[in-house]
């Protein structure tokens, strides 16, 4: 697993979300009670952008309609959603946070309209 630097730890301060990139990879920085969090940021329920959430206590709330992530895991502590969210690995050093991705992280961290698991228009064809 290679590491990024995306982002300077005074971008994330207490009890904010933010949106950054790296690469094509669109991720959630959170910072709760001094750790900094990396998710998806796509909602597992509706793909709305998690960075568009709120920190609290629990975890990181999708401003949606109102489903907690964890921190840690990504499970959801409280609906809609159903599905865990992807997490990614994360260091702090000197300054900078450096945020864990592979391949499968990758995938698991697209929206679902990317990664074609719904479908947006009805099927077409047949006789
Ligand atoms: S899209 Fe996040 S709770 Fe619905």
């Amino acid at each position: 697993m290679e590491f990024h630097q995306i982002a300077r730890s005074g971008q994330i301060p207490e009890g904010v979300v933010r949106r950054f990139f790296a690469g094509e990879v669109e991720i959630a920085l959170s910072r709760s009670e001094g750790e900094v969090y990396a998710m998806s940021n796509y909602c597992t329920h509706l793909d709305c952008l998690l960075s568009s959430g709120r920190v609290t206590d629990e975890g990181l709330l999708c401003s949606c309609h109102g489903s907690v992530f964890d921190y840690e895991t990504g499970e959801p502590l409280h609906p809609p959603a159903t599905r865990p969210i992807a997490v990614f690995p994360v260091r702090e050093t000197d300054g900078y946070v450096f945020v864990g991705i592979d391949e499968e992280l990758a995938e698991a961290a697209k929206h679902r309209r990317a990664s074609g698991s719904r479908r947006l228009s009805p099927p077409t064809g047949g006789a």
